[in-house]
């Protein structure tokens, strides 16, 4: 079905996010610095740290929310609304009075410019990703009344309905539990190989970073450190860090 829908994308075309020595600011206060690292096509790449180094902030810079305050973001074959969001939850927002096809196919909502209506194409494409996702059978049932785990799913197919390009998830994984998390990222590494779509993930789960990711960024406070999973793994931040959330899980 996806082949047939103009959100597939022509595989020969590459592109890419790269941030060169960027820094991001909230009036006085430094948040990033010195951030350099680049996603492309094809890439998979967890982004961890602890709370407040930053994660949620360069999302914003990456959507072109936030500009840097120092450095470059330079998008190549990419622009900032081609990017798929999921952002990270408040409690409100699965909430919506809507149902499972509406919120899929809100999606698309910034690829249709000025234009109030939906096209054919917009709701072939809203179908196939709740297919793509398994959850097409519940495509009319109201989204608030649906598990926290097919709640996700319907927000992951709304982020794909926005980009077949690029999807970035901001902690898809909080409120889950270990089997419908694993599942959610096994899912998303098989639309990346499909598909050749880049994903981002930011999560607090260093054990999945390193069993899902390609790369990792891992934000602190200081330098921050990208790296492919296996360099993560190799080096002393990415010990350190898999072995204090090994102890904590046991
Ligand atoms: N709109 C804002 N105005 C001012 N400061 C902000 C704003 N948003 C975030 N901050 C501050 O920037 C820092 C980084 O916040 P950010 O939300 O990017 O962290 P995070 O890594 O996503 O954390 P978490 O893991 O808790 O989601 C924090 O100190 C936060 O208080
Ligand atoms: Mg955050």
């Amino acid at each position: 079905m996806s082949e047939t829908c103009d959100y597939s994308i022509d595989s020969s075309i590459d592109y890419s996010i790269t941030c060169d020595g960027a820094a991001f600011a909230y009036e006085a206060q430094t948040v990033v610095k010195n951030l350099s690292f680049s996603v492309r096509k094809g890439d998979y790449l967890f982004i961890v740290g602890e709370n407040g180094s930053g994660k949620s902030t360069l999302i914003k810079g990456l959507l072109g929310l936030l500009r840097p305050v120092c450095g470059v973001i330079t998008r190549v074959g990419i622009a900032a609304n081609e990017i798929g969001f999921l952002p990270q939850q408040q409690a409100a927002q699965k909430d919506f009075p809507a149902s499972v096809f509406e919120v899929a196919l809100s999606g698309r909502l910034g690829a249709r410019g000025i234009n109030p209506f939906y096209s054919r194409k917009d709701k072939e494409a809203a179908a196939a990703n709740l297919a793509e996702l398994g959850v097409a059978n519940l495509s009319s049932r109201c989204f608030r009344e649906l598990s926290g785990g097919q709640q996700q799913r319907v927000l992951l197919a709304r982020a794909l309905c926005a980009s077949a390009k690029m999807i970035v998830l901001d902690e898809p994984a909080s409120g889950l539990d270990p089997l419908v998390t694993a599942d959610m990222y096994r899912i998303l590494g098989k639309l990346n190989r499909e598909r050749q779509m880049a994903a981002i993930v930011v999560s607090h789960d260093i054990q999945s970073a390193v069993a899902f990711a390609s790369r990792i960024l891992h934000l602190t406070n200081e330098q921050s450190f990208f790296a492919t999973a296996d360099e993560y793994r190799q080096s002393a931040l990415g010990a350190q860090f898999l072995s204090s959330q090994r102890s904590n899980n046991g």
